[in-house]
């Protein structure tokens, strides 16, 4: 058995030249490797490629340990021939089992010359794959104080054991790949994480948001019983709009997160874009009164025919002036909708309000999924929505200050020209 620790470089004087040069050359393309590779199966997969050929090995194997069970299974088994599936699916090596599960224990390397006199080799395994072992090196795999696992070549080709600077070799290798598999780990860890908190937050704000629209329609459904029972009709118009207000704003937040969560093609036919701005404007016309606001409509310059999605673009339209329609002061509030045809044939949609604008701090955040300022009162999918679907017209989104301070959101959707988008 031989046992090293990486604290001396004297083994490099005494390496020939040759072994020197494919040393250097490998731990080269490894360097490589890990820099250019981000995902950790396929790094681990170009190591292990790599470390066989290094080691003029005829096989390779990476075993990592589960510290919940605290045992080692093979994550990575490369060879010329025998049942690498099984082994991965049956094999599992107890600390201090087998030379692999030594190596782990003393966390230090082992090389055996034949693994078949040796009383640790675990038989099992070239039972299980039907691989025959003779040398073998065992690496182990530690990174900061924590054991990951055990790298392992196996059969030096020509026979005979593994050198001593195969050996320092896939010291360094292991140590490269231990550190890529704690930090790949440490990634995955506090993705999930974020992820996690995200979910929660986003659920929550929805939860919040739906909560309140269905207390609003809740009571006007018993207002309106109320009026129903008394004969009352002051209480069923007064609680009338308030209803038809709150499953307007249900069917779209479904809608919302129906355009949202699932990636759709538009379903482009022709149509003319002053229908779909008068059934915005009529949709919006309860909030447009009840706030005195002033929709101005200038679709003059927009051509007859448009080619989109019809719904999409609704969509699109009504999240942008409902928007401006929160952003307006409450007395003498103005948005501006305009269309238009340009000389490249496409559609040029402007919303302009004379509210705040957006702040420069947020201008980047508005389009994200849930981002919202508006408390319990926004679900923040609007402009996600928005962006997706003109995106998913091969459009684009942008927000800019309009000439009187208020926020600006130009919408450019292609058109076909001569057959050709
Ligand atoms: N016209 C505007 N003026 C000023 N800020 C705006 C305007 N439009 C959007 N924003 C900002 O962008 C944020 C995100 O808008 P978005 O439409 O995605 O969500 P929301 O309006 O908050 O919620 P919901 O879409 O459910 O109504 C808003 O909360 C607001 O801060
Ligand atoms: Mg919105």
């Amino acid at each position: 058995m031989t046992q090293h620790t990486l604290d001396t470089a004297a083994w490099l004087h005494e390496i020939a030249p040759d072994d020197l040069r494919r040393t250097v050359d490998v731990l080269y393309r490894v360097h490589r490797l890990v820099v250019l590779v981000t995902d950790l199966p396929t790094l681990l997969l170009s190591i292990m490629e790599e470390s066989k050929q290094v080691a003029q090995a005829e096989a390779c194997a990476l075993m990592l340990y589960d510290a919940i069970t605290e045992d080692l299974y093979f994550e990575v088994a490369l060879g010329e021939s025998g049942d690498q599936s099984a082994l991965k699916r049956e094999v599992r090596l107890k600390l201090g089992q087998g030379i692999a599960g030594s190596a782990a224990l003393t966390r230090q390397s082992v090389s055996v010359a034949d693994a078949r006199t040796d009383d640790r080799f675990f038989k099992q395994a070239d039972e299980t794959s039907g691989f025959e072992t003779r040398s073998l090196l065992a690496v182990p795999l530690v990174d900061r104080d924590a054991l990951i696992g055990v790298l392992e070549v196996v059969n030096k080709v020509g026979g005979g054991p593994f050198t001593n600077a195969d050996l320092h070799v896939m010291e360094m290798f292991g140590s490269l790949v231990a550190t890529s598999i704690a930090n790949a780990r440490l990634i995955e860890q506090n993705l999930r994480a974020e992820r996690l908190a995200a979910i929660g937050q986003a659920v929550a704000g929805l939860s919040h948001y739906t909560k309140n629209i269905i207390t609003g329609l809740s009571g006007s459904v018993d207002l309106i019983d109320q009026g129903l029972s008394q004969n009352n009709s002051e209480f069923i118009l007064r609680s009338w709009p308030i209803f038809k207000r709150s499953t307007q704003k249900i069917s779209d937040f479904v809608e919302d997160m129906l355009s949202f969560s699932k990636p759709r093609k538009p379903l482009i036919e022709p149509f003319d874009v002053r229908t779909v701005v008068k059934d915005v404007s009529d949709t919006v016309s309860g909030t447009v009164a009840k706030k005195e606001i002033g929709l101005h409509i200038d679709c003059a310059r927009a051509a007859p025919t448009v080619r989109a999605d019809q719904r999409g673009l609704y969509r699109v339209l009504l999240n942008l002036v409902s928007n401006a329609a929160d952003a307006v002061p409450r007395t003498n509030g103005v948005i501006r909708l305009h269309a238009e045809t340009a000389d490249s044939g496409a559609l040029i949609i402007e919303v302009a309000d004379n509210g705040p604008g957006v702040p420069d701090e947020i201008a980047r955040q508005i389009f994200d999924p849930f981002f919202s300022t508006k408390g319990s009162r926004g679900t923040g999918l609007g402009l996600a929505v928005t962006q997706k679907i003109v995106v998913e017209h091969g459009g684009q989104i942008t927000v800019s200050r309009a000439p009187d301070g208020g926020a600006l959101f130009r919408v450019v959707i292609p058109q076909e020209v001569d057959g050709q988008e």
